[in-house]
Parts: structure tokens; sequence; C-alpha cells
């Protein structure tokens, strides 16, 4: 039986995994941390106050509960970095320093830390972006999801600590609101279309990102960190495609149960991040490695996040 930490437990990402982890290892097994409480919490989950950049409580938590996987995923994202650049680069480094530290000291038999397709740049070909290509990101959460692969490939590589590592593609989710992001129009989308509202795109017609639904993006995770050792043969991080679209695509598969729905374009300083990324992802490796393979269209995707997303609407789940 595995013991389990996730930090930054309450981001959009954490919140959804955590709840996949304690279906898969038992509400006991699961402790859920992040900087601040979750607005709600059920009374059996286990939650501790965590600030990533602290080294000494993190140990403490590890040995206090005899931690076995670590999945880290508090970051500042692609948007927020580039408004507090210094500040992006201490947390998303000194945390994954301090994690693999404690893999490497305290033995930790597992390590989870995502990448993204931040680390690419204007110089990364646009489509099916091979695994090892010219990456030469601009935005600073880039540079440090750059150096973050690095590190993880050196810790595994000096010291065999077992981290492994996903590079996410914009991730889309009914549940929770994503933060500062340059995807996040993609979840955006969907509260507005809800709300009966003309929805304002930061980003212009024609802006093809790498996309996922989130049920994928927690499936991946789960096989990857139940993958053998020896079938993991990028230490760095995988590349993993699934979905790839422009916000006019997005905005007509949403006007199939919503036909008034109607969006307008007002692309902001992100339109430029937008514009340094790829536009899909060539994912073979994944794929060859552990049996990596996406199941949602953007209509699948689409149809599903309507139906849940007014009820919890309704519910008052965002109010
Ligand atoms: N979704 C992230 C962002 O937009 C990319 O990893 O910053």
């Amino acid at each position: 039986m595995e013991k389990v930490l996730v930090i930054g437990a309450n981001g959009q990402l954490g919140s959804e995994l955590t709840d996949a982890l304690r279906k898969k290892w038992g509400t006991a097994n699961v402790i859920a941390s992040d900087i601040r409480l979750p607005q709600q919490q059920e009374t059996d989950n286990r939650f501790e106050i965590l600030d990533a950049l602290d080294k000494a409580a993190l140990y403490r938590i590890i040995e206090k509960e005899g931690i076995s996987q670590v999945y880290h995923l508090a970051a500042v994202l692609s948007a927020s970095g580039e408004k507090n650049p210094h500040f992006a680069w201490k947390l998303n480094m000194e945390s994954l320093l301090n994690v693999l530290e404690a893999g490497r000291e305290l033995k930790i038999s597992k390590i989870f830390w995502p990448s993204s397709i931040a680390i690419f740049g204007p110089d990364t070909p646009k489509q099916q972006v091979p695994q090892l290509t010219i990456c030469n990101p601009t935005t600073i959460y880039g540079i440090s999801k750059l150096a973050g692969e690095q590190w993880c490939e050196y810790y595994w590589r000096n010291w065999g600590v077992d981290v492994r590592s996903l590079r996410y593609p914009g991730l889309i989710g009914y549940k929770s609101l994503p933060g500062g992001g340059t995807t996040d129009y993609a979840v955006d989308i969907y509260h507005k279309a809800l709300e009966g509202d003309t929805y304002s795109c930061f980003l212009q017609k024609g802006t093809y990102l790498p996309m996922m639904y989130m049920p994928d993006a927690i499936q991946a995770t789960l096989q990857l960190m139940d993958a053998p050792a020896n079938s993991i043969s990028v230490r760095t991080s995988y590349n993993v495609g699934a979905l790839s679209f422009a916000p006019e695509e997005i905005a007509a598969a949403i006007r199939k149960y919503i036909p008034e729905f109607r969006i307008q374009y007002q692309p902001d300083f992100r339109q430029k991040i937008a514009d340094s990324w790829p536009d899909s992802i060539d994912d073979s490796q994944a794929k060859k490695d552990w049996g990596w393979q996406s199941s949602y269209s953007l209509d699948r995707m689409t149809a599903d996040i309507i139906v849940n997303l007014k009820v919890l609407k309704e519910e008052g789940h965002f109010a």
C-alpha cells in the first residue's frame, strides 16, 4: 500500500487528481496539502497546510506520515509568471528541488512532477512536436519547467530518484477553475456559455493550442505512475497529446448545445505566449512506453462539460 502526499492539492489539477488518488489508495492513505485550506472539505479527507517552499515542513510531513509517493503540483503558471517572474522562478524551482531532495534523502519511492507544453517556444516546430526538439521557451514558466525537467533527469541519473513527468497540454476541467494560465480561456468559455453571456476571448481566432480534457490527464498520470520503472525511457518529461483546437472551434462545439452562444475576440498579452507554443504534439514515445491513449474528442468533452457544469452551477458551486 502506498502513502501519498499531494502538494498543490487545491488547484485545478490537484483537486481532481487528489480525488482519483483517494479512490485508488483509500482516503486514509492520501494527504492533500496546499498553502491554504480548501473551500470545502469532506470530513474523512486528510489535509495539511504546506508552503511548498518550506523544506523543513515538507520533511516533517513525509516522515510523520511515512509518505512513499509525492505528487508535486504547486506552480505559478504562464500568464501569472510573467507578472512576477522572480517569484515564479523561486516557487517553481525551489519547491521542486525540495521535493527532489526529499526523494533522495528520505527515500521516497516515486515522485510525480508536471511539466508543460510551455517548455516549447517560437523556434519549436508548430505541428506534431517531437519528444526531442528545439525548445527555447520565452516565458519564465516555460523556462522553469524546462530547467525542472533537467533536474528530474539529473536526480534519476545520479541518485536513482524515481521521478516521472508529463508535459501537459492546456488542461480543461469543469470541477474547478484554473488560475493564471494562457489556456484558461478553454475553461472560462463554458462558464460564460452557461451563464448566457457573450464570451470575450483573450486569444485571437485561429490560435491553435494543444489541449486535454481532465479525465484524460488523470488517466495519463495514473498510468505513468503505475508503469514499471524499466518501461520509462524518458526521465525528463513525456510529450502527451490529446486535442488541438482554436477558440472558434470550441465556440462552434458549444453552439451545438447552446445555439445562441456568441464569442468575440479581445486578445491581450497572453496572445504572444500562445503564439510561442506549438499547435499539436507527437506523443508516440508515451504510447510506446506505457500505452498512452487519449479518449476524448472536442465534441465528447463539450457534451460532458455542458451537462455536468450546468448541474454544479445550479447547485451554486461557482457562486
Ligand atoms: N496551462 C498552462 C498555462 O497556460 C500550460 O501548461 O500556463
